[in-house]
């Protein structure tokens, strides 16, 4: 079976467990409209590939914990889209959940999902609960305050932001915690993988920074122009384009270097690289927006 087979596959399971029984029809509805069909499932493909690295001993452990991540991403996506926060009509090229099923039910997908999240991994638990334990601790720092998205996202209502706190927080958080889990859930040590999902996490910043400012809403299948929009501290703003492509590139290689050492390290840089690939923007749609004359 592939990893993206078995990461649908664990998806599919935790929204099926999520909507049985007697249960309000909308909300169940919206639980699956949020997660499927999905955009890169970046982290958790990282994630099925540090525990494929690490021997993946425990297969169902890691499947679990990667669908767990990203339920917790679908969720931080529900709810940054919100009138809210980012106020955006379409995510994944489809209308958000706010706008396709409303406000209130938008709120509760959000927070059903992150309840799913934890809820799958303490039930793994029953077959090796100091991993599953591990495992909700690991997310539970990366999704919540100080460390997680809460904190990211939390950044940005304070007049002064510390923009390192706020990237890694709002999305390093959910590299690091992909690494880590991977490691974990194939029984290895998560300490030593901090590094790489740091790096990894820090170079798609910068490729959505770029994305933002080259990429129309078509291609991007959500708003675009919205670091310009919002007066966001970006890496194109700070670095021009070229300088940010160069600065994603320097980060990457990075990345491979800080991969330790186990069973599946060649395979391992191998799918880095190849996410270096589809992170790095192609021909640009358009010159970004902030050197268009007369915008
Ligand atoms: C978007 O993440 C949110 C950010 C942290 C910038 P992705 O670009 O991974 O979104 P999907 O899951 O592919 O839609
Ligand atoms: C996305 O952040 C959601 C979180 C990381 C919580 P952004 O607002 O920067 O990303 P997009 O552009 O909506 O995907
Ligand atoms: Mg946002
Ligand atoms: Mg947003």
């Amino acid at each position: 079976m592939t990893v993206q087979t078995r990461i649908e596959a664990a998806l599919s399971r935790a929204i099926a467990q999520g909507q049985a029984g007697s249960v309000p029809a909308k909300l169940a509805s919206a639980l699956d409209y949020a997660v499927t069909p999905g955009g890169a499932r970046i982290r958790p493909t990282i994630l099925m590939n540090v525990a494929l690295a690490c021997g993946d001993d425990a297969p169902q452990m890691a499947d679990t914990a990667a669908a767990a991540l990203e339920l917790i991403h679908c969720a931080s996506l529900v709810h940054d889209d919100m009138p809210c926060f980012d106020d955006a009509e379409i995510r994944r090229g489809k209308r958000s959940v706010h706008r396709a099923y409303s406000e209130p039910l938008a709120l509760l997908t959000g927070d059903s999902l992150i309840v799913m999240a934890f809820d799958i991994l303490a039930r793994a638990g029953h077959s090796d609960p100091a991993r599953a334990l591990g495992l909700i601790r690991i997310l539970s720092a990366r999704t919540g305050m100080p460390g997680g998205i809460c904190a990211g996202q939390g950044w940005e209502s304070e007049t002064s932001v510390d923009l390192s706190a706020y990237h890694q927080a709002k999305t390093g958080a959910l590299f690091i915690a992909a690494t880590q889990m991977g490691a974990l859930a194939a029984g290895q040590d998560p300490e030593p993988w901090e590094e790489l999902g740091a790096r990894i996490g820090e170079a798609f910043q910068v490729a959505d920074d770029l994305r933002d400012a080259l990429y129309d809403e078509a291609t991007l299948g959500k708003p675009a122009g919205q670091d310009d929009l919002h007066a966001r501290p970006n890496a194109v703003t700070l670095l021009g384009v070229d300088g940010a492509v160069e600065r994603l590139k320097n980060i990457l290689a990075g990345a491979i270097a800080s991969i330790p050492s186990c069973p599946g390290e060649a395979e391992l840089a191998g799918m880095v690289r190849k996410t270096a690939e589809r992170l790095t923007p192609m021909t640009p749609a358009k010159a970004p927006r902030s050197t268009i004359p007369g915008e």
